[in-house]
């Protein structure tokens, strides 16, 4: 049997967190000093009830990282709190407060010690938060191993060593080893080759099962959030704009950009949504973020009146979304042909 001892797991909750940061503005002379704030997060609340899986999506640029770090304890929120059950966590972590929410990165490559071995890495970090007795350490590296489904062989390796898909799973045991009630794993599918992400998602879907851990899962790929997520928020220039259940979502959004967003992703598009076309440009800046709706200088159905003031998440009939102009989510019969 395992050779760590189980802990309760609790449910997260993120109340009202937004996190700025204080940047030289584009086109303004440097000697000035002029600054500008860039919204990178701003009041986002959600829960994750524990074992729960939540896809969180949105362009490059939405914040989704940096909402992650905050989560984690690795970016200083301006505003808002994190809680695990009843015990606020905030951005300075103590050592037993830190081993709670721990993160998986897109680069597997860059994120691992090069000098260390997979032993010499994990057992560090079993020491550091004292998960289990020293004669069990080597138990529970095997134990690791076996979770994340690499051979024990791979403990005395090098990332160097590694294909791009063991040391992904070595990532993965890495958060794992602190015992964590959460992990988020930002794009941490990406950068691998596609049959390889499948195996990865595979991986996930069994831990989920298997240790009851809740997941954010941060990823561009919309059905492999289906795949692996209950419900998903959709994030844009900082906000969560539409947020629910995963397949209601998907199949009815009423938001126009998370139409936007599956329709550029055709192979989800099965229900070739009315009205619904791919995104033009980019996000603007969020230095100088347009007032009102953040979505409005792109989107097909604003009005004058989304200028006056920003849209927050309302329960509509089916799930949470912040549109003054919700598209209604029924679909007219005759476009069902
Ligand atoms: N350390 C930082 N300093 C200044 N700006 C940052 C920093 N980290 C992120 N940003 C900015 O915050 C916004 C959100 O970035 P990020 O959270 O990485 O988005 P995503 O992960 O959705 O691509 C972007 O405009 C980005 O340039
Ligand atoms: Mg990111």
């Amino acid at each position: 049997m395992t050779a760590a001892p189980s802990r309760a797991i609790e449910a997260l909750t993120v109340d009202g967190l937004s996190v700025s940061f204080t940047v030289a503005a584009a086109g303004w002379p440097r000697r000035k000093r002029q600054v500008g704030t860039l919204a990178a997060v701003s009041d986002v609340s959600f829960t994750l009830a524990p074992g729960e899986g939540l896809g969180v999506v949105g362009e490059s640029g939405c914040g989704k990282s940096t909402l992650a770090r905050a989560i984690a304890g690795l970016a200083q929120p301006t505003s808002g709190v994190v809680r695990l059950g009843n015990q606020t966590l905030s951005s300075r972590r103590s050592r037993s407060t830190s081993r709670r929410i721990q993160m998986v990165f897109q680069d597997p490559a860059s994120s691992l010690n090069p000098r260390m071995t997979v032993r010499s890495m994990l057992t560090e970090i079993l020491r550091v938060h004292e998960i289990v007795d020293r004669s069990q350490v080597g138990q529970r590296l095997e134990e690791l191993m076996r979770m994340v489904e690499l051979p024990p062989g791979v403990l005395d390796q090098r990332p160097r060593a590694l294909s791009g898909g063991q040391r992904q799973r070595v990532g993965i045991a890495r958060a794992l080893a602190p015992l964590p009630e959460l992990i988020i794993l930002d794009e941490a599918i990406a950068s691998l080759d596609v049959s390889v992400q499948a195996a990865v998602l595979q991986l996930l879907r069994t831990l989920q099962g298997e240790l009851g851990l809740a997941m954010i899962f941060i990823s561009h790929d919309l059905s492999a959030v289906r795949g692996l997520c209950a419900r998903v928020a959709v994030m844009y220039l900082g906000r969560i704009v539409e947020v629910g259940p995963v397949e209601e979502v998907l199949a009815r959004p009423a938001h126009p950009y998370t139409r936007a967003l599956i329709a550029a992703e055709p192979s989800l598009d099965e229900t070739r949504l009315p009205g619904a076309a791919g995104l033009a440009g980019e996000p603007p800046s969020a230095i100088n973020l347009p007032t009102g709706c953040a979505f409005r200088n792109r989107c097909p159905v604003a009005q004058d009146s989304c200028a006056d003031s920003v849209p927050t998440l309302n329960p509509d009939a089916h799930h949470d979304q912040a549109c003054f102009f919700p598209i209604d989510t029924v679909v007219p019969a005759a476009s069902q042909a």
